[in-house]
């Protein structure tokens, strides 16, 4: 049954009237595919939106979701407990990069980085520098939308519209350097743009700043993958200074990139980890800060009767979410999902590479099952990827994402082969319809 009205529904990131004008609805989905309104099998080229990495309608998931609702719908974990979270912390640590061994439950990826940020803060403060309260994003950078992340991130349009959001942030350059189009993989310039930091240590002073917030790949702000050895610096410069690193991995998380975190495919070890959307597979909203024993400890000093963190969700390890969670990390092992982005990476970058045969294509960036399409822009930015997007849904039954004029790329990690294949053919007649037309 179609919606009697589109009109209630102020929808989130969307061009409200252009979409009610002519719809997009989606109203199934199974594996790799969506089934759109008018009954089309849409192929999924975005794991929803970098979420559904098992593939949708996966009946485990569902099975442990209605069970759990029949047996245990709610319970508080503000001083009460019950065994699930307790169970998908232990479950999860398992697959976190060496040291991070413990996790705080959210709801989001916005919420796990208001958690993180939160966290560092009241972990200088428990060590006795109270004064450490800056916090350090990246141009381009996305950490969702509440007011610190929005503060963090760098993308102005999220921004320019909330006024002066919080106090003390300063951000580092964008990490790439021109002449780095076409690369694949990991561009081999550009690590001297961690030096930056240095720049901000020494203008605000290190004893001012707390932590330092990146994803290791951005991902909404166009889909950019850092230079050789340019999370290595940060890391660094950051333990030099006691510096709390946060990777953001909310979309690099659970196998995106090969491994169960791009901070292990990286070899690089943050000292907060946040993470969202794969933790379910998109079946439940659930997010999960990891945090390093040694940021932990310094919470477990004090008096045991008092609370160590004045922070939480109602909602922080919900118990229908974790028996998602569960059952999600279940087929992620057992399909061994996290390193299939590897064994599918050459054919992934080799077939995006051979779109830079249209001349509209200014670059071409990819890591894990990762993938981008950046556009020469059109006479409005963001109008051909837009139209390259557009496109791609109806004449091609295939959902790809756009921000601005790059399309972004993420299939499910159970794609096959023939998928990807299907995938660059409609991004390849995407291509074409705009040249035709511009
Ligand atoms: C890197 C990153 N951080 C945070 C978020 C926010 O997550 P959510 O939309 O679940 O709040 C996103 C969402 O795309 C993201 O990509």
């Amino acid at each position: 049954m179609p919606p009697s009205s589109l009109n209630a529904f102020w929808m989130p990131f969307t061009a409200n009237q252009q979409f009610k004008s002519e719809p997009r609805l989606l109203t199934k989905a199974k594996g790799m595919y969506y089934t759109s309104d008018d009954d089309r099998p849409i192929l999924d080229g975005t794991a929803g939106l970098w979420c559904v990495n098992a593939g949708h309608g996966r009946e485990e998931i569902t099975e442990a979701v209605s069970a759990q609702l029949g047996t245990l719908d709610f319970a508080p974990t503000f001083q009460m407990g019950h065994p699930l979270p307790f169970e998908l912390a232990e479950r999860l640590i398992k697959h976190s990069p060496e040291g991070m061994d413990h996790v705080f439950f959210t709801n989001s990826g916005s919420e796990s980085v208001d958690t993180a940020l939160k966290i560092a803060l009241a972990y200088h403060r428990a060590r006795g520098n109270p004064g450490k309260t800056r916090f350090i994003g990246r141009e381009k950078g996305y950490h969702g939308t509440n007011f610190g992340g929005v503060s963090v991130g760098g993308l102005v349009n999220n921004r320019r519209s909330f006024g002066p959001l919080l106090p003390g942030v300063d951000h580092l350059p964008h990490a790439w350097v021109p002449g780095s189009e076409f690369t694949q993989g990991q561009p081999e310039h550009g690590a001297e743009l961690a030096e930056a930091l240095l720049r901000l240590i020494e203008l605000h002073g290190a004893d001012t700043i707390a932590a330092v917030i990146v994803e290791p790949i951005v991902g909404s702000g166009g889909v950019w993958i850092p230079p050789q050895g340019y999370l290595q610096r940060l890391r660094e410069i950051t333990a030099e200074h006691d510096i709390v690193l946060i990777f953001d991995e909310v979309i690099t998380g659970f196998g995106r990139v090969g491994s169960s975190f791009a901070a292990k495919r990286m070899g690089v070890t943050p000292d907060l980890m946040t993470t969202a959307k794969g933790l379910t597979n998109g079946a439940i909203p659930m997010g999960a800060v990891f945090i390093q024993s040694h940021i932990h400890e310094a919470f477990m000093q004090g008096p045991p009767e008092l609370i160590d963190l004045f922070h939480g969700y109602t909602y922080s390890g919900h118990p229908v979410a974790a028996a998602a969670a569960l059952a999600s990390l279940d087929i992620y092992e057992r399909e061994h999902l996290f390193e299939r982005a590897l064994t599918l990476e050459a054919q992934w970058q080799a077939s995006l590479h051979a779109l830079r045969e249209f001349e509209v294509v200014k670059d071409i960036r990819n890591y894990g099952l990762v993938g981008a399409i950046e556009l020469h822009p059109g006479s409005r930015i963001g109008e051909r990827g837009y139209q390259v997007f557009h496109h791609c849904f109806w004449k091609e039954h295939t959902l790809v994402r756009c921000t601005a004029d790059t399309i972004a790329l993420s299939p499910p990690l159970i794609v096959e082969p023939e998928q990807i294949d299907a995938l660059m053919q409609a991004l390849a007649n995407g291509l074409r319809s705009l040249s035709t037309r511009n």
